[in-house]
């Protein structure tokens, strides 16, 4: 969605200290303004996530028809069209980097008497949609695309069938999908997973008065009932605390605390893949928010060492392994990634792109078909001395591309704490999609971080 020109000049700062609130959970945000938009009635969200892909799919949904009123930061009033209200489109609807607001408003237009398309940015045109397209076939969607990429022509549709899908992958985008589009079928649809995936759609869809059923890796929505407006509380992003869980660990030194963070246990599998790897991290719950689960996380820098990261674990961090990958090129010894191979195809191959980048800075880090084997530094032994004094299994400088992947970006920036002499971070602009405002934040707490 942003040009690719941005860079950022990042080295070692201070110790990483202080108390932080990272932005709105962006899976939450894109649903709490799709089910307000479906709803009867008026939708307030607070707390949604001010991102370009949050706030792309918000104008979507107003160029269908729905009236969305930003009266104030995080704040978003969604005039509910019902379930049959939405209207079409003139021209393409950009969801930019967004892959969960290309996959999910494809469910959602499937069942639609209208046409549309959906179009992404550069890197988004490059994302598989097949995995969306061949299970809302079967329920009579007809979405043309080039060659199971994007963009997506979805033809008008009034005759979708329920059905029973077992999904090959573990992917929340997909079930959320074809849930969605089972809104709009004759009878009752049902996924299964190979492995339980965040549960927000089936959460939210339930919040909204929809007849659904669910536990984990499964889940069954009976269409016919109206959605009625519900108020949507959206907690912080783990996946942006996972950056400052990160960061504070393995920066010398370091003492932060990140508040109110959203702890569905389908998000945290970081927690416990750092704990394997011997970090520092006090989880005290701090009640609910929009219906999920809350907490304060304290962290202070550890000695890490390496691990074999479980595969069980992989669904639950499946959006942190950027941030892992800098861990584990800090600790002492080695760590195994495995199972992993929708690392490939997320926002950039994020196997080889961070391998690249973290090489770049002297990490030794190999790559496998579904993951990566990365020998540490052993930085993080200097987890008591301060950033200035801690010299053994520093990075090096130089420089390195987050080819367009925001988490990338933020990822590489945290190496660059730990490198002798500074790093440049170069095509970074879409860190604005997931994260706006995550360099001052971090400079803030004590990051050396600024635009080149
Ligand atoms: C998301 C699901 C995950 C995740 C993405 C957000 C969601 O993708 O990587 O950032 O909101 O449903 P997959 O479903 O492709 O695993």
């Amino acid at each position: 969605m942003s040009g690719g020109s941005a860079s950022w000049i990042a080295a070692a700062g201070r110790p990483l200290t202080g108390r932080l609130r990272v932005p709105g959970d962006k899976s939450v945000s894109h649903r709490s303004v799709m089910l307000g938009a479906l709803a009867e009635g008026t939708t307030r969200i607070t707390g949604f996530l001010e991102g370009e892909d949050t706030i792309a799919t918000a104008a979507i949904l107003q160029r269908l028809g729905v009236r969305i009123e930003a009266s104030g930061e995080g704040v978003r009033i969604v005039h509910g069209v019902g379930l049959h209200g939405l209207r079409a489109a003139e021209g393409p609807l950009d969801c930019g980097n967004a892959g969960t607001g290309m996959r999910l408003l494809a469910g959602l237009l499937a069942g639609q008497a209208f046409d549309s398309v959906l179009v992404g940015d550069a890197s988004l045109s490059k994302r598989p949609m097949r995995r969306v397209i061949d299970p809302l076939a079967r329920m009579g969607a007809r979405i043309d695309s080039e060659g199971g990429l994007p963009p997506l022509r979805i033809h008008a549709n009034n005759v979708l069938q329920g059905i029973d899908y077992e999904c090959p992958v573990a992917s929340a985008q997909v079930k959320s999908a074809i849930l969605l589009a089972g809104l709009y079928a004759s009878g009752p649809t049902t996924v299964r997973e190979p492995h339980p995936t965040r549960d927000y759609t089936e959460r939210m869809l339930s919040a909204f008065g929809a007849d659904i059923d669910f536990a984990p890796g499964i889940a069954t929505l009976r269409p016919g009932r109206q959605l009625m407006a519900a108020s949507v509380d959206v907690p912080a992003d783990f996946s942006s605390a996972a950056f400052f869980l990160v960061a504070a660990s393995v920066i010398p030194g370091s003492h932060l605390v990140l508040e109110r963070v959203g702890v569905n246990p389908r998000r945290t599998g970081l927690l416990e893949a750092l704990r394997l790897m011997g970090a520092d991290l006090v989880v005290r719950a701090a009640g609910e928010q929009g219906g999920e689960p809350v907490a304060d996380i304290e962290v202070r820098a550890a000695r890490l060492r390496g691990a074999a990261i479980p595969e069980a674990l992989v669904p639950d961090m499946i959006d942190e392994f950027p941030a892992l990958f800098t861990a584990a090129a800090l600790a002492e010894g080695t760590t195994v990634v495995s199972g992993a191979a929708e690392l490939r195809v997320k926002e950039s191959d994020r196997i080889a792109v961070m391998a690249a980048g973290l090489r770049a800075l002297g990490a030794v880090i190999d790559e496998t078909p579904d993951g990566a084997v990365i020998t540490g530094s052993g930085f993080t032994a200097n987890a008591t001395a301060t950033p200035s004094e801690a010299r053994a299994g520093r990075l090096r400088g130089g420089q390195a591309d987050s080819r367009g992947d925001h988490r990338i970006a933020m990822s590489l920036a945290i190496a660059a704490q730990c490198a002798e002499g500074e790093v440049r971070i170069d095509d970074i602009a879409n860190v604005a999609t997931s994260f706006p405002g995550f360099d001052a934040l971090a400079r803030g707490v004590g990051f050396g971080l600024r635009l080149a």
